[in-house]
């Protein structure tokens, strides 16, 4: 969180007051620093050079234009799950030769503009889905890069909801059945294997599940090169756990650790899926009191950041870090461990405007008692925050700021009640409405 923090009790991101940004871009919004998302692609880079990576930041994750950019500037790569996610990749000017094409359910037609955009390759999830890349390569007389999705079988031990690399799992397919394929495509014009891929999941905070899963791949590697296939990448996918709550995550040279020296012998190159661990915690999202309202022994700080801004606490049970963006005198900046009991706090339930009772950013929070108007920073936002965000209960999807030094720059504006609106208004008769 360095690139967050506190100065005489103000919040800033890098060298712009949060305060300030929030006074003049309203809330809730959306804050990220540049410079984290750019140090967290580069300690990637440097922490698995030995492997010659590239890196392909996880467009899922965040996928705004403007940092799409400046991963692109930077050298990065792209993993996209879907045409959209390509197209986003093409608009901010990311090289499509440097993006792997992943996902579970790929039609024919984003199969075929990935073809067209040239992407180093697809990861293949399933027999059928090879069938259909054969067929639409065949058709467009290319040659399709592949990579099959291996799952290793390993309990990458993190949400259930974010588990992948187990033997019951709806993504890639186990190893039995990938040599199956293997042997299967021997020799097929229109597809080349160049890779292996595994990725076992999201927020994985120890390295034995990598450690397992690299093994597996070597010997894995090995079978398919004696088939003849050219296989020269190995994929490990995403997954690398961040602090949320206190130190729970290891550093990425700690999985650089176990993953360098059982891939080198292969002599392949390593690519990389990373989402969480660059663009989580270089992104905050900032809300505004609205009220305060005692139920019981129950106190509800009502502010105007919902679920439908960040969904990960309904969804996933996970915690952010909350405390106000301008501490009241006395109060630290937000503590590491919130289960101690900290002098001037009391418990309160972070909720939203939404009419769900899942509507909440935190339950039984130690915070001081805030007033409405106050600002609250809801930290680690930046991954699988805005890019899950909805338009529930019509409310506009947030703004997006991205801080560089002392500049920032609007990423995304906030959207009017008439942006949610245009795609209906012909049904009204509006003009260009059918019939
Ligand atoms: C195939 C694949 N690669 C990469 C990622 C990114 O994972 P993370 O954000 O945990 O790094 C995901 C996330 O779900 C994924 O499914």
């Amino acid at each position: 969180m360095d690139h967050f923090h506190y100065r005489d009790g103000r919040l800033y991101c890098e060298d712009l007051s949060v305060a300030d940004l929030a006074d003049t871009y309203g809330t809730p919004l959306y804050v990220y620093s540049q410079a984290a998302i750019v140090g967290g692609l580069k300690s990637l880079q440097t922490a698995f050079a030995a492997l010659n990576p590239l890196v392909c930041y996880s467009v899922k994750a965040n996928s705004n234009l403007s940092i799409l950019k400046v991963m692109a500037e930077n050298g990065s790569g792209f993993d996209v799950v879907s045409g959209g996610e390509l197209y986003r990749v093409e608009k901010a000017g990311g090289d499509p030769g440097r993006a792997v094409f992943a996902g579970v359910g790929k039609t024919d037609e984003e199969i075929a503009a990935g073809l067209k955009a040239g992407v180093l390759m697809f990861n293949v999830e399933s027999e059928a889905e090879l069938d259909a890349i054969v067929r639409v390569a065949k058709a467009m007389g290319v040659v399709a890069p592949l990579a099959l999705r291996v799952n290793p079988d390993v309990d990458p031990k993190t949400h259930r909801y974010i588990s992948t690399g187990k033997k019951e799992s709806k993504f890639g397919m186990d190893i039995d059945r990938s040599l199956a394929l293997g042997y299967a495509i021997k020799g097929n014009p229109h597809v080349s294997m160049i890779g292996v891929h595994m990725h076992i999941g999201s927020q994985i905070t120890t390295t034995e599940p990598y450690a397992g899963a690299a093994g597996k791949a070597v010997t894995l590697i090995g079978q398919f090169r004696e088939m003849g296939h050219p296989v020269s990448w190995f994929n490990m996918g995403g997954g690398f756990g961040i602090n949320y709550k206190g130190r729970e995550a290891k550093a990425v040279e700690e999985f650089a650790n176990v993953i360098v020296p059982a891939i080198k012998p292969t002599g392949c190159r390593l690519v990389m899926e990373p989402g969480r661990v660059i663009a989580g915690n270089a992104g905050i999202l900032v809300s505004r009191v609205l009220y305060t309202k005692q139920s019981g022994e129950k106190r509800f700080l009502i502010q105007d950041a919902a679920m439908n801004d960040l969904i990960r606490p309904a969804l996933y049970e996970s915690f952010h870090r909350i405390w106000p963006v301008i501490v009241p005198a006395g109060l630290p900046a937000p503590p590491d461990d919130y289960e101690a009991s900290i002098e001037g706090t009391e418990p309160w339930d972070v909720v939203g405007p939404v009419c769900e009772s899942g509507d909440f950013l935190a339950k039984d929070r130690a915070l001081p008692r805030l007033d409405r108007g106050d600002l609250l920073a809801i930290f680690s936002a930046g991954a699988y925050g805005m890019v899950m965000s909805s338009n529930y209960n019509t409310r506009p999807r947030a703004a997006e700021i991205l801080v560089d030094g002392t500049s920032a720059c609007l990423a995304r504006r906030r959207e009017t009640y008439e942006d949610l609106v245009e795609h209906e208004l012909a049904a009204l008769g509006a003009p260009g409405a059918l019939g």
